[in-house]
Parts: structure tokens; sequence; C-alpha cells
């Protein structure tokens, strides 16, 4: 391939992965988002291995059925609520391909790597490898391997500032000369343990911020290898990357309302109180699916609120029976979907869609809030720390501050669940013991399906 075919063949697929990036900020476009982006990726793969000879055939080989094996066995075998665990692997593999480009440059460039190169390879070597452990750190808080709550010790931000400030000093150290490869090492092995450390203090509800954070970095990374080694679609690619994920890391941080600084400092001013073992002696209001079914066939509007449970229960095909079972009868259905529902961004517009809900049903936090006093009965499946009116009043909660779908507003409130655990956070939920709230406990689909099947009874 000629390398004027080859700048054809990136243009068209830094085009294609920026209009995939848009298709993704709408539901409705959002798979045709990502098919865009996926025929941008291959565009430049193949370019990339048709337009330079960077390694024989047979490794290329090797690489894809070694790849293609370990991302088929994750898909399969991963369930969706591992999403977030499965995301913080790819980081972590992503940067580390980073981190062996970078290593392999210093190797094979030896005594001609230049300033202007180290600047490049040092970047990309020192984001690549925080990303690598930060991201296998977050993936073990969230899989449970690490303990998930913030783990802090005395001094802990005086080690990780100077721990960083070291590394940025090797960093310009090698800029000056470039082919010390005892720093070179050294700062790399320095760069993995920053990634531990600046995880370690962080309590695993503000995970999920980590993770886009750790995604920005792997393409910085990434930008800084399209740099090194010369090849501009990775730059692109890299560098929409890094802003992308930066931008997400700051709308999750507004929307648990953590300042962003807050959250890469973890647990340090703002101690998490685990209050699990609490639950309050007052009164609560239990329904069974007879009386959920009465007061749902009142009403004129409803409005649903799903949360982690129903991607646990699978409840996304019976809730959307409900619906239909509703619609029929004239009620109005809403979904109110709060952006840090589940365990992902965007987990339960993933399930709804599944669903085949439709998208003019979906409404955000925003919209839906200020007429939540005119629902007449509000369903919230398997929610609990979006729903936690403490985010509103309680000035002591762990989560004061953050937004929340203000469920109790509504005039009657069912909330569906197994038992009155708390949720993510480990925080009590004052909104269960409130006079219009009504408990129906049970698995999600469970009681969903017995619902519908009154509903459908006459
Ligand atoms: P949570 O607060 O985690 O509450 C989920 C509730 O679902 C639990 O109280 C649980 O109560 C119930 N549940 C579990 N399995 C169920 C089943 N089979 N049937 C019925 N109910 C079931 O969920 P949320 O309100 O969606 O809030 C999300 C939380 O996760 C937030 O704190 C957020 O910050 C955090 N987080 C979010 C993300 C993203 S990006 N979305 C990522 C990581 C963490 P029972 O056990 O009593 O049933």
């Amino acid at each position: 391939m000629t390398n004027y075919l080859l700048e054809i063949t990136y243009i068209i697929a830094s085009v294609l992965f920026i209009l995939g990036l848009k298709g993704l900020s709408h539901p409705e476009s959002a798979r045709r988002g990502m098919h865009l982006a996926e025929i941008g990726m291959l565009l430049a793969v193949i370019g990339t291995l048709l337009g330079q000879g960077i390694v024989t055939w047979e490794w290329i080989l090797i690489g894809l059925v070694v790849g293609s094996a370990i991302g088929t066995a994750m898909s399969i075998f991963m369930p969706m609520t591992a999403m977030p665990q499965r995301i913080a692997l790819s980081h972590a593999f992503g940067a580390l391909a980073a981190v062996l480009v970078g290593i392999n440059e210093f190797i094979v460039k030896g005594h001609e790597i230049t300033s202007g190169l180290m600047g490049a390879l040092g970047f990309e070597v020192l984001f690549g490898s925080l990303t690598v452990t930060g991201s296998l750190m977050a993936f073990g808080k969230l899989q449970g391997i690490v303990k998930s709550v913030p783990m802090t010790y005395k001094g802990q931000n005086f080690v990780n500032i100077s721990l960083f400030f070291i590394t940025v000093g090797m960093f310009i150290f090698l800029i000056f000369f470039p082919q010390n490869s005892i720093v070179f090492g050294t700062m790399i092995a320095l760069s993995f343990l920053i990634g531990i450390f600046i995880v370690l203090p962080i309590g695993g509800a503000d995970m999920p911020v980590v993770l886009s954070l750790m995604n920005s970095y792997a393409g910085l990374a990434a930008a800084a290898t399209g740099f090194a080694i010369n090849n501009k679609v990775l730059i692109i690619a890299g560098s929409l990357d890094g802003s992308s994920g930066f931008i997400l890391s700051i709308i999750m941080s507004k929307a648990m309302n953590r300042s962003f600084a807050n959250v890469l400092f973890g647990a340090v001013g703002t101690p998490q109180v685990d209050t699990s073992s609490l639950h309050e002696d007052r009164p609560i209001t239990r329904f069974n699916v007879e009386d959920a079914k009465f007061a749902l066939e009142q009403a004129e509007r409803v409005v649903i609120v799903p949360g982690y449970g129903m991607a646990v229960a699978q409840a996304q095909y019976a809730v959307r029976e409900l619906s239909d079972e509703l619609e029929k009868r004239g009620i109005k259905v809403e979904f109110a979907i709060h952006p840090v529902a589940g365990r992902m961004p965007g987990h339960m517009n993933v399930l709804l869609a599944e669903a085949n809900v439709s998208y003019d049903q979906l409404l955000e936090m925003e919209i839906i809030n200020p007429t939540m006093d005119t629902v007449d009965v509000c369903i919230v499946i398997g929610a609990n720390d979006v729903v936690n009116p403490a985010a509103r009043t309680d000035k002591g909660s762990p989560i004061y501050g953050m937004p929340i779908i203000d469920v109790d507003k509504a005039k009657t409130v069912i909330v569906m669940k197994r038992s009155m655990a708390t949720g993510f956070a480990g925080i009590e939920n004052p909104l269960f013991y409130q006079e219009n709230t009504k408990m129906l406990f049970g698995d999600a689909k469970n009681v969903l399906q017995q619902l519908v099947a009154e509903f459908k009874k006459n």
C-alpha cells in the first residue's frame, strides 16, 4: 500500500471514529455509532498491516488468535453485571500494549533516541504503566479481590504526590539524557507503583469515575505511542479516547456530586461511613402483588425507576411487559434514568434498549424531577442509592449532595427489592419508611412477572 493510500485510509478511519463517538451521544444512534467506529478500527488495522512492515505475519496471526480468544471468552462468560470489571481489564490490556511498544522502541532505537522521541516515549510509558496497575486495582476492588473500602494511612497524599514528582523528574532527566536505560526502567517501575497507590484510597463507589479516568490515561498513552512510532491514526484515536474519557469522568463526578479533586484523592477529607448494619426500627408498609396492581390501575401517570437490582434480576423484559400492560389501559408510563444507576454508565439504557423499551419513554433525572410531585405511582425496581432522599436532606449522609431521582415526592412509591438491605453505598434509605412508600419484597423479575400475570387475568 502506498503512503498516499495509507494516509487516506487513516483519514477515513479517523472520521469514522469521530462519527462513532457522535453516535454514542444518544441511545438511538449508539449502535450505529459503535458499528461506524468498528469499521474505522478495521480500516486502521488493515491499513497499518498492509502499509507498514512492522512485524512478520506469523506474529500478527498469533496475536490475533490469542486476543480474539480472550475477547470472545470475556464476552461470553462475563455477565452484564460484571461489565465495569471487564472495562477495567480492557484498559489494563490497552495500556500494557502501549507500555510494551514504548519499551520496544527504547530497545530498538538504542543510541538513536533523541530528546524529542523520548518526550513521546516517556509520556507513553509513564501514563501507560500507571494505567495498567491502576486499572488492575480498580478491577480488584470491583471484583472484591481487593477491599473496596478506601485504604488510607497518614501522609498518604504526601507519599503519592512525592512519588509522582520524582517520576516526572526522571522523565525530565530522560529528555536531556534519553539513552539512560536505568532511569528509564526505574521510571516505569515507579509508574506501576503510582497506579496502585492512587487507587488504594479511592472507595468502590467512586470506581466508575476512576475507570473513565483510566480510559482517558490509556488514550493519552496511545496518542503518545502514535507520536513515538509516527502513526497518525493512533494519535487521533488516542486523543479522542483521552478527551472523551476525561469528559465522562467530569460528568460522572457531577452525577455523584463529587469534586474531581475529591475523587482523585479518594477518602482523604471524606471519610465513608459504613452504616450497613444499622436498620431503623420505624415501621414499613408492605404491599403484595394484588395491592400493587390495584394502586397502578388507579393511576394516570406511572414512572418506573430502574436500578442495579433490575440488572441483577435480568428483569428488563418483565418491566417492558408491565409497561405495555399499563399503556394498554391508557396509563402514561415513563422511565426515569439516573446517570449512575447500575454499575456502569448507560447500564439502564442498554438493558431497556435490549428489551425494546421506546427511547421516547426514557427521561433523564433533570427532566423528570420537577414533575415528580404529579406522578401517581412511582415504581422503584432494584434501585436504592439513586433514590435515597438522604442525599438531599441529611447533611451527615456520606452521599449528601449527590443528585437523586426524587421518587419520594410521588403520590405513591412502590419499592421492589428482596429485603431491607442497603445498596452500593452501604447506607440506610429513609425512603423505605415514608408513609407513601410501599415495600414489595421479592426478586424483581419474579415479582414483575406475577404482576403482569395479574394484569393479564382481565
Ligand atoms: P444500589 O444502590 O446498588 O441498590 C441496588 C438494590 O437492588 C439493592 O438495595 C438490592 O436490595 C436490590 N437488588 C439486588 N438484587 C435484586 C433482585 N434480584 N431483585 C430486586 N432487587 C434487587 O443501586 P442503584 O440505586 O442503581 O445505585 C447505583 C450505585 O452504584 C450508586 O451508589 C453508584 O454510585 C454506584 N455505582 C455506579 C456505577 C455506574 S457508572 N452506574 C458504577 C459503580 C458503582 P436487596 O438486596 O434488598 O434486593
